[in-house]
């Protein structure tokens, strides 16, 4: 067994941490699921409350991870504990969270690899009939032998490969590739998406402010998929910024990511919902967007396959730098605080966690139902266990995770110490510490708390 400095390694330079943490923020939640709860969620009404959510809570939470990840320069766990022993349980709801996220994201991703190699080779098949592809995929017409299992697999071992290199190596260096890359792709899409005819209907749909569609629920979603998209809730960013030095300075690094995976996102939903109006496509499914409606898209423009080629592996690129984020997270875990050997750790994660995801795929086009998990309050059985996993999630424990971190860096280790560490001992300048107080102490855990059960009491609809 090695022991925990050896196993830790260490960010090469100020742009790769930005680019890792990055690209832990930008995945799969920006382009596979933002697009599809800003449909279901009233468009241009989300988008403004999704900002919101953004602006005041997103950062003040993202804030308070670093301070603690780099003051401590441990993982989520043995951070919360070094302040206040009392408190590492709430770094080990984080590492629950984590390998729950996992168990899907891993799945997704696998279909991302799906989408690359049907690309390449059967794209006539994908554009036959791109909801049939995809359901197929699924499971809806058989055994998914490679929507659930190789797919799902190659990525989860590439995930896997990736973390045994250690940060450095591996997350790093692919991220300063792939981040940049990502980013050209998606506003080359976006622009592509945004002038085909008919485009202008949905960008319609996203830039107008219809009031009737706020509710608990929309709030609820737009917090969870704040927390969800910025890597928020469960540690990711605690151990992230454990890698960092004094001379970061967290307060710009906090609004750089921020704004950057916000941008994403809104790429993405103004690629995604214009672009499935312009088609024609029914537009009824959030969560097959970025599968099942773009092929028709990409049938649809000039070019279309290698748009939809690079569109995937923008997607499957975006999918690792995340994946691998939280893997980290579970991973420094269990090296660091139960002490066991890092490749061993891998391996045991990897395993169960897969065996656990391939019953989202399983899940979702009815190949095998595993209902009844949790019946509302009016009777409505919780449809899926994919749905359910993302409900515990996103709905529940990422907001709570964030709302401990909240009350803990607020009000545990104390929000002077916290400045104080935000600004390296002053070293850098933080103009808005005073707003940054009251955010985090008092509107943060209030509003997060306030929107967790309003919107449990208010709407049980998932989207
Ligand atoms: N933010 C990533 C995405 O948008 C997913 C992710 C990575 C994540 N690390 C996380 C979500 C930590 C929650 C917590 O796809």
């Amino acid at each position: 067994m090695s022991t925990a400095t050896e196993n830790r390694g260490q960010f090469g330079s100020k742009l790769g941490f930005i680019l890792s943490a990055a690209g832990s923020a930008v995945g799969l939640g920006n382009i596979w699921k933002f697009p599809g709860k800003a449909y279901n969620c009233g468009g241009g009404a989300f988008l403004v409350i999704y900002i919101l959510m953004v602006a005041l809570i997103g950062t003040t939470v993202m804030l308070a991870e670093f301070t603690l990840g780099r003051k401590t320069q441990k993982n989520a766990i043995a951070s919360f504990r070094e302040l206040n022993a009392k408190w590492s349980w709430a770094g080990g709801l984080g590492v629950l969270t984590g390998f729950i996220i996992l168990c899907y994201y891993c799945q997704v991703g696998g279909w991302t690899i799906k989408y690359i190699v049907g690309y390449i080779t059967e794209s006539a098949t994908i554009y036959a009939d791109p909801m049939n592809y995809f359901l197929t995929m699924l499971g809806a017409n058989g055994f998914p032998l490679q929507g659930a299992i190789i797919y799902p697999l190659i990525f989860l071992l590439l995930t896997a490969f990736i973390i045994s290199r250690g940060v450095a190596e591996g997350i790093e260096k692919m991220s300063k590739v792939l981040m940049p890359l990502l980013f050209i792709l998606l506003i080359g899409l976006m622009i592509r998406a945004c002038t085909l005819p008919g485009a202008d209907v949905g960008l319609k749909y996203m830039l107008t402010f219809d009031a009737s569609t706020i509710n608990g629920n929309a709030f609820l979603v737009a917090l969870g998929q704040a927390f969800f998209s910025l890597s928020l809730g469960m540690g990711v960013m605690i151990t992230y910024a454990s890698y960092l030095s004094k001379d970061d300075n967290l307060v710009s690094n906090t609004g750089i990511i921020c704004v950057l995976d916000t941008c994403v996102a809104l790429f993405a939903g103004f690629m995604i919902i214009p672009a499935v109006f312009a088609t024609g496509i029914a537009p009824g499914m959030g969560g097959g967007f970025a599968f099942a409606t773009l092929a028709g898209v990409f049938q649809a423009i000039p070019g279309g396959t290698i748009f939809g080629l690079l569109f995937y592996f923008l997607l499957f690129f975006a999918a690792v730098t995340s994946s691998t984020s939280i893997l980290e997270g579970t991973v420094a875990f269990l090296t660091e605080e139960k002490g066991w050997e890092r490749k061993k750790t891998l391996v045991i994660v990897s395993i169960v966690l897969f065996i656990i995801g391939i019953f989202y795929t399983f899940s979702q086009a009815g190949f095998m139902d595993i209902k009844g998990i949790w019946v509302s309050k009016n009777g409505v059985e919780f449809p899926i266990f994919g749905d359910f996993l993302e409900y515990l999630t996103d709905r529940l424990l990422l907001p709570l995770g964030a709302f401990f971190t909240t009350v803990f860096v607020g009000w545990v280790w104390g929000v002077d110490n916290a400045v104080k560490e935000a600004t390296s001992d002053g070293k850098f300048s933080f103009a808005l510490a005073p707003l940054w107080k009251v955010l985090l102490k008092i509107v943060a855990p209030i509003c997060i708390i306030v929107i967790i059960i309003a919107g449990m009491v208010l709407g049980m609809s998932i989207s």
